[in-house]
């Protein structure tokens, strides 16, 4: 029995070889039948960097670290980042000046998170990086900026030059919905992905359900038209999501705008205490010349409040929302975590992060990278003390790492 098997084997051999001689051009042909993989845009830059700017504090009322210059990050936010295709590298406000602007130009978009501190190091560092964001721009790189809540208040500061501009509101741990601003162009802005339907904007005929509808659906199937094998899936689920939150009435603002509907499946949620009206930034030459208004929303006492917001002329975003807690953070049981406000945090995410793919800074010695990563530190479990986040990165005063 033995030898015989081994008699065979030549012959199994050959027979294989002859299949596989006879089979390979099939496998050729049927592969040529198959869509092709898009090329990749040479413009853009597939390994995009995000530095994400520390706060002040542990983000757990001093239950993790009590010292008096620590500095957290959400890992929320680094999280959203790398959801996206990003990795992230902490740019810890409390190192000196000459690293934050090393660390500046290791990566392609900045994101300034939520929190509380509005004055000292920590202001005069987050003005310092916003300059920069807008001379890096100025000088013909792209790099985009996302500031969430305390980042959009801080950026109403700094473009008004007024640090008592803000009001307060209620809309602290609030899940609320956003309206948007009429004849407001939405392509190319963090909501370009979410409203397919340009025709809609600027048509003052646009003023019945019914068209909305039927616009909505004609957008998905366009969507669909343009790349059928990724996006047939996404359209549809895109057009229940546009249809099913579509309201009306119109809302008129004094000399503003007009705000025209409403995503009530919007969810996005604020912890915001401070903010901006309508009226207010309107009335600011500087924010007015700066800003957009994209969207407005309403505080639990129906004062209304500027929710989003697009520099005119740099890819900078200012969100008065949390689009990363959806996704990833419990500690409150007011965050939404329905599908649909899942998807909120994933088109966000994938806004920001394919503005930093337009960033030509795509040269930054690896090792400097490497050596900065967020993963060179390690999250801690500040939910399971009462934190405000689930995990938050940790920064002393004078880190060990960064051999810039
Ligand atoms: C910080 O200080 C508070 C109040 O003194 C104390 O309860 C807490 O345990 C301290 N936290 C740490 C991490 O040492």
């Amino acid at each position: 029995m033995q030898m015989e098997t081994n008699f065979l084997i030549p012959f199994f051999t050959i027979f294989i070889q002859l299949m596989a001689t006879h089979v390979k051009p099939q496998i050729i042909e049927s592969q040529l039948n198959f869509p092709t993989c898009p090329a990749t845009d040479p413009a853009l830059n597939y390994r995009p960097v995000i530095g994400i700017v520390s706060h002040p504090g542990d983000g757990a009322s001093g239950r993790l670290n009590n010292d008096s210059d620590v500095s957290y990050i959400a890992a929320s936010y680094v999280k959203f980042a790398e959801m996206a295709g990003a990795r992230v590298i902490p740019i810890i406000y409390t190192e000196p000046p000459e690293i934050i602007n090393q660390k500046l130009n290791l990566v392609n978009g900045i994101i300034f998170t939520g929190g509380w501190s509005k004055k000292g190091l920590y202001f005069e560092v987050v003005k310092g990086i916003f300059e920069k964001v807008l001379e890096k721009n100025d000088a013909g790189e792209h790099f985009p900026l996302l500031a969430i809540c305390l980042g959009f208040e801080l950026l109403t500061m700094i473009i008004s030059k007024d640090n008592n501009i803000l009001e307060e509101f209620s809309a602290s741990h609030q899940a609320s919905t956003v309206q948007f601003v009429e004849n407001i162009k939405f392509d190319g802005t963090v909501f370009g992905s979410f409203i397919m339907c340009e025709g809609a904007y600027g048509n003052s005929n646009f003023d019945n359900r019914q068209l909305a509808m039927n616009c909505f659906l004609q957008v998905s199937t366009c969507a669909a038209k343009e790349d059928e094998y990724t996006l047939s899936c996404d359209a549809k689920s895109s057009c229940a999501f546009h249809m099913i939150g579509f309201s009306f009435p119109f809302v008129a603002l004094p000399f503003l705008y007009i705000i025209f509907g409403q995503y009530k499946i919007y969810h996005l949620f604020s912890l915001l205490e401070f903010g901006i009206s309508p009226e207010k930034l309107q009335a600011n030459n500087d924010l007015c010349g700066f800003f957009r208004v994209l969207t407005t929303s309403v505080d639990k006492k129906n004062k209304v409040y500027v929710s989003s917001v697009q520099a005119q002329h740099y890819p900078v975003t200012a969100l008065q929302w949390h689009p990363e807690k959806n996704v990833f953070e419990w500690g409150s049981s007011q965050i939404p975590h329905t599908e649909d406000a899942i998807q909120v945090t994933q088109h966000v995410a994938n806004y920001f992060v394919s503005e930093a793919r337009k960033s030509s800074n795509n040269k930054p010695a690896t090792s400097k990278v490497l050596d900065n990563l967020i993963y060179n530190y390690s999250p801690s479990y500040a939910g399971k003390v009462r934190g405000s986040f689930e995990e938050v990165y940790l920064f002393t005063p004078r880190p060990t790492l960064s051999s810039l």
